[in-house]
C-alpha cells in the first residue's frame, strides 16, 4: 500500500501496519497534534521533562519518539537525548530537528544494557503491539537507579467529563483530522486505541509487573493524559 493513501492499524498493532500508518501522518503530524489538542500537547511535553527531572550531561532514550518532537523538549534540559522509532518515516520528518536518532523496535532495542539514566515514552506505548514487553526492554536498559516517564492518553477522573470527551473523541476528532492530516483514518485508529487503553491504576499494575519500582502516575487536563513514574531498582 502507497504510504500517502488513507490507511489505518487495526487495534491488534501489527507492527508494520502501525510503522506504514505512522510513515503516512509524519509530514503532518507535529501540527495535526497541535491543532487537535489546542496547543495543550505543548504543556504535556513540558510536564513529561519535569517529570524526568533530567540533568545537564546524562544519557536520555526518548522511546518512540517519531518526529524527536519530545526528544528536543527533553534536550532543553543539557542531557544528551536519542529518538528511536520503528518508522522511518517519522524519523526522517523530524531530521530538521538535528537530534541523534537511532531506528529501533521498542521489544528489542538496539541498545546495550543499563546505558541510559532515564527512558520515557510519550504517546507511543499504546501503539506498540507488546507494550509489556517494551516496558521490560526499557527496564534493561536503563541503569539501576534510573527512571522511567510514561505519558499516555488515559481515563478522564470527572465522569460527566470523561462521558464528553469520549464523545468528542469519537465523533469529532476524526471529523476534524480530516481537515489537517495526511490520513485522517488514522485518528480513528487513535479515537478507538485511547478507550481500549488501561485506565491509571491498571497502568500503573502493568508497569510494576515489568519490574519497575515506585510507580506513580499524575494526571494532567484532568486525566486526559497521565504521566507514569517509576524507578530501577538500584
Ligand atoms: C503517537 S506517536 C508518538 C510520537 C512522539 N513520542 C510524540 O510525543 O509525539 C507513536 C510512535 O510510536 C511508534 N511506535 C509504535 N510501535 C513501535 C515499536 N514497536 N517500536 C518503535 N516505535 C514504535 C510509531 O512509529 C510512532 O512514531
Amino acid at each position: 500500500m502507497a504510504k500517502t493513501e488513507s490507511f489505518r492499524a487495526s487495534l491488534d498493532k501489527q507492527p508494520d501496519e502501525v510503522a506504514s500508518m505512522f510513515d503516512g501522518v509524519a509530514k503532518r503530524y507535529d501540527l495535526t497534534n497541535t491543532v487537535l489538542t489546542g496547543g495543550l500537547d505543548r504543556y504535556w511535553r513540558w510536564a513529561t521533562r519535569q517529570a524526568l527531572a533530567l540533568r545537564p550531561g546524562e544519557r536520555v532514550l526518548d522511546l518512540a519518539a517519531g518526529t524527536g518532537v519530545s526528544t528536543a523538549e527533553f534536550a532543553k534540559s543539557g542531557a544528551w537525548c536519542v529518538a528511536t522509532d520503528f518508522s522511518q518515516g517519522m524519523l526522517a520528518a523530524g531530521r530538521f530537528r538535528k537530534l541523534p536518532m537511532v531506528a529501533g523496535d521498542a521489544t528489542a532495542l538496539p541498545f546495550a544494557d543499563g546505558v541510559f539514566d532515564a527512558v520515557a515514552i510519550s504517546y507511543g506505548l499504546r501503539n506498540v503491539s507488546d507494550p509489556d514487553a517494551a516496558m521490560r526492554e526499557l527496564l534493561r536498559v536503563t541503569k539501576p537507579g534510573g527512571r522511567l516517564v510514561i505519558a499516555e492518553f488515559s481515563t478522564p477522573v470527572f465522569g460527566p467529563f470523561r462521558t464528553i470527551y469520549m464523545e468528542y473523541l469519537m465523533r469529532a476528532l476524526p471529523r476534524v483530522a480530516r481537515a489537517v492530516s495526511s490520513n485522517p483514518d488514522a485518528y480513528v485508529y487513535l479515537a478507538e486505541s485511547i478507550r481500549a487503553w488501561p485506565n491509571q491504576p491498571q497502568l500503573a499494575m502493568r508497569i510494576a509487573d515489568a519490574g519497575w519500582s515506585e510507580v506513580k502516575w499524575r494526571n494532567l487536563t484532568g486525566g486526559i493524559v497521565a504521566l507514569h513514574r517509576g524507578y530501577k531498582l538500584g
